[in-house]
């Protein structure tokens, strides 16, 4: 008997982190996933389609800085140097960069492996001359630099607010491991939005045209299609607001109806969905910027986009 317990746990296949996160995450409460599982083709290209929503601001504000402070972050950038992204996407804010200095290599940093291969494409098209060194990775785990850029000056470039997706104590980690994988005397440069009118924060994440909302139903289309999950979506509701009390933005999935739901072969009423109303939530931390000002003292070097909205007094930044 113990035997065969034995073999039948050595051939069980490993799970993927995937798989043992959605477990995880799925059946705690609150239940949620982290972020970068949002990411795969599918889902790289609906982020791209929110940006275009006129309700997105975060993504026109942050080009319209990128554009009009371009020459004061070039200074930042010692000619010949290399530019290196985490969480690249359709690379649109590093063009402005890549423009504006005098960068030698560039290096993508995506969890998304084949968006961040076809964009890195596009971009040696239209910039022939930029040697271009994408990795696919989770930039939340260790990685290595390409050795190409090991004696090249080192910028990290780290915009879109993506760091609002970490929990505090992730984020302050992920500060630590970049800093340290880009090495002593290397620039950060880091894009934050901040807190603003509630009506603006709630309209971004809930635009008319429903697009945040199917970028948020495409993750449960991900865990069916990738872990044999039945998830029934149209059941599915996309909710999102500003939580005042934990100063975030929360966005909510939440079950219509009670559904019973296979995930890796297993059923279990603690998973989504299991009673009316139970919701998967994600939390996007727009920053006080005296949060801002309180991260930059983890000693890291740091570069400010846009000093003058980030230590001075609060500006709208529509
Ligand atoms: C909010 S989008 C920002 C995209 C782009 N930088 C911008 O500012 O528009 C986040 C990007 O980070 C990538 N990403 C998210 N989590 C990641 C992770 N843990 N490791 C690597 N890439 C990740 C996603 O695939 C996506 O391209």
């Amino acid at each position: 008997m113990n035997v065969l317990a034995r073999t039948s746990a050595a051939v069980r296949p490993k799970m993927s982190d995937f798989a043992l996160d959605a477990i995880a995450g799925l059946s705690a409460e609150p239940k949620t996933l982290p972020a970068k599982y949002f990411y795969d083709d599918g889902g790289s290209a609906l982020f791209e389609a929110i940006t275009a929503v006129p309700e997105y601001y975060p993504t026109r504000t942050e080009l319209g800085i990128l554009k009009e402070r371009a020459g004061e972050i070039a200074q930042l950038i010692p000619p010949g140097g290399a530019l290196i992204e985490f969480g690249s996407g359709s690379t649109a804010k590093a063009r402005i960069v890549l423009d504006a200095a005098a960068v030698a290599a560039y290096v993508p940093v995506d969890i998304s492996a084949g968006f961040l291969s076809q964009e890195a494409a596009r971009l040696g098209r239209d910039l022939p001359g930029l040697r271009i060194l994408p990795i696919a990775a989770d930039f939340t785990k260790p990685f290595e630099l390409p050795p190409a850029i090991r004696l090249r000056a080192r910028v990290g470039f780290f915009p879109g607010s993506t760091i609002g997706n970490f929990e505090p104590p992730e984020a302050a980690r992920f500060l630590r491991h970049a800093a340290a994988l880009l090495g002593r005397g290397a620039h950060f440069i880091v894009g934050v939005d901040l807190i603003k009118d509630v009506a603006v924060l709630d309209a971004a994440y809930n635009d008319a045209a429903g697009v945040t909302a199917a970028f948020n139903l495409n993750l449960l289309r991900r865990i069916n299609c990738e872990l044999g999950a039945d998830f029934d979506l149209n059941r599915f509701r996309h909710r999102a607001f500003f939580n005042r009390a934990r100063n975030r933005v929360e966005m909510h999935l939440a079950s219509s109806a009670a559904q019973d739901v296979r995930l890796c072969d297993r059923t279990s009423p603690l998973f989504l969905g299991a009673r009316p109303g139970a919701a998967l939530t994600r939390a996007s931390r727009p920053a006080l910027p005296s949060h801002i000002v309180r991260s930059a003292s983890l000693g890291l070097p740091t570069a400010r986009l846009g000093a003058g909205r980030l230590v001075g007094p609060r500006r709208k930044m529509l």
